[in-house]
């Protein structure tokens, strides 16, 4: 998709389809009459009729038969300044409407929004329809991407020009990011392992100068003593691999900001094995890995001045022969013995080493993206994403990015009372608490492991894909860690 945008009149705009609003009451904007009286009154005419739902959002399409325009897509604003949230809305419907045509130039910049600038405007509308346009075709005999290759943003005043572009660049980058992710996700057990993966990220970093990748395998992990990232692996026949992307924006002095993935390839549950209904879903169980290759790769695109690790934990969880049983006893690279209760609670397990090995990037703040727990989807559904921190500046700045986003958290407890959910008879501690506040229990366990650094961890078991009819990843939450990343 290119992006661009420019101060235009929409009277002599040659696109397959140009953008227009109208408010509640059936008032044009600048444009919109601008367009109206150069082709004689007919979208006024053909808006008098009531055709276009006057909810906010419903969208038709005028074929234009004057004018170098082929068509006029009118969407229905509000009857005054719009929340942010109202925009967005607008935004995703007027993309759903338009992904059908070649390309599309925007007039509705035009519109007002309460606490927002230009530039977020065009963040959010580069994100609407960068995110519309995806389409998981690779396994689809004959299915075509949609044709949508071009997008327009017409700019008011040219004295908004830059601002609007950079805007623009970010809200590309945004969609760019997410759909890599839902792309990673969308893939089948049997394509994406963790060699998958790996190979994914050596291609980003041949491609982008400022991006190095090493990959740690079995061997190497052995030798850190990754005692409990291995129990992972070990009944599946596909090795693991700890991925390591590392994006150098700004001199080596500026600590870098690490977020780390859980790359469950594919989630049997193992030993404790998970029963067969959606089992399928448990391909998604590697989202957190996709959402960091998503974040990266908007980040090489944008260059940002700073520097960024990403950290993808990956191993398949599988029953075998090989694999751990209930009650095994692992030593984590930390030292801290875990008695694994439940095999099925592997998330953790190869999250906890990955996060000691995280220190040695002497991080500025770790962030952790993870698929962790069914229990958090009991408790947020999928319109938040469970957020843990231990420092609240981190939590509130997380929230925020999310807010302006509209790629949500929520901030759950840490408390040290839920501590003792974790207590062994037989070891440092056990992999499992009770039934009581699942989520909030395996942040706990993780919180063991990071104590040395400031942290948080993104629990994106709902938010990361979507069950159903519309089955299929969402890219969450690349948008709000972006959003984060950036405005630090
Ligand atoms: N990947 C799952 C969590 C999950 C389950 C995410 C369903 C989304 C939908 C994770 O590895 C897991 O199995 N967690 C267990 C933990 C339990 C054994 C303490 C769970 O949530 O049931
Ligand atoms: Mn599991
Ligand atoms: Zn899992």
């Amino acid at each position: 998709m290119r992006f661009s945008a420019k101060v235009s009149d929409i009277s002599k705009q040659r696109a397959a389809c140009v953008i227009i609003a109208v408010d509640s009451k059936g008032k044009l904007g600048a444009s919109g009459k601008a367009l109206d009286a150069a082709c004689g009154g007919t979208i006024d005419e053909i808006l008098k009729r009531g055709d276009l739902g006057l909810k906010l959002g419903s969208t038709m399409v005028i074929p234009l038969t004057e004018g170098p325009a082929q068509r006029a897509l009118v969407v229905r604003s509000g009857p005054g300044a719009l929340s942010q949230a109202e925009f967005r809305k607008l935004a995703s419907a007027t993309a759903n409407a338009v992904k059908g045509f070649k390309d599309a130039c925007s007039y509705l910049l035009e519109l007002e929004v309460d606490d927002a600038d230009i530039a977020w405007q065009a963040q959010q509308l580069a994100a609407a329809v960068g995110l519309a346009s995806y389409k998981f075709t690779r396994y689809q005999t004959g299915a075509d991407p949609y044709p949508l290759a071009k997008f327009t943003l017409h700019v008011p005043a040219s004295k908004m020009l830059k601002t609007v572009k950079a805007g623009l660049a970010v809200g590309a980058a945004q969609a760019s990011g997410s759909n890599l992710a839902r792309e990673l996700g969308n893939l089948p057990g049997n394509t994406c392992t963790p060699s998958y993966l790996a190979a994914q990220a050596r291609a980003m970093a041949k491609k982008h100068p400022k991006l190095t990748t090493t990959v740690l395998d079995g061997k190497k992990m052995q030798s850190l003593g990754m005692g409990a990232f291995l129990s992972v692996a070990k009944g599946s026949d596909e090795p693991p691999a700890l991925i390591a992307m590392h994006y150098k924006g700004a001199s080596s002095s500026t600590k870098p900001v690490v977020l780390v993935g859980k790359g469950i390839t594919f989630d049997t549950g193992g030993i404790s094995l998970k029963p067969g209904l959606a089992m399928d879903e448990m391909k998604f169980d590697m989202c957190g890995a996709a959402s960091v290759f998503g974040v990266m790769q908007a980040i090489v695109e944008l260059e940002p001045a700073l520097n960024l690790v990403c950290l993808v934990a990956a191993a398949e969880n599988m029953p075998s022969g090989g694999a751990s049983k209930p009650g095994d006893i692992v030593t984590s690279m930390s030292g801290k013995t875990i008695e694994i209760l439940n095999t099925d609670a592997e998330g953790r397990l190869v999250l906890c080493d990955t996060l000691t090995y995280a220190a040695k990037y002497k991080p500025e703040i770790i962030i952790d993206v993870a698929t962790l727990t069914g229990a958090c989807v009991i408790a947020l559904g999928n319109h938040a994403t469970g957020l843990y921190a231990n420092q609240d500046q981190l939590a509130q700045d997380l929230i925020a990015a999310g807010e302006r986003t509209g790629d949500r958290a929520w901030r759950m407890p840490l408390w040290d009372e839920y501590q003792t959910a974790l207590d062994s008879n037989f070891a440092d501690m056990q992999n499992i608490g009770g039934r009581e506040a699942g989520s909030v229990t395996a942040a706990c366990f993780l919180a063991r492991f990071t104590e040395s650094y400031t942290w948080a961890h993104l629990d994106i078991a709902g938010s990361a894909w979507n069950s159903g009819a519309a089955k299929g990843a969402t890219g969450r939450p690349v948008s709000m860690l972006l959003e984060y990343l950036l405005q630090r």
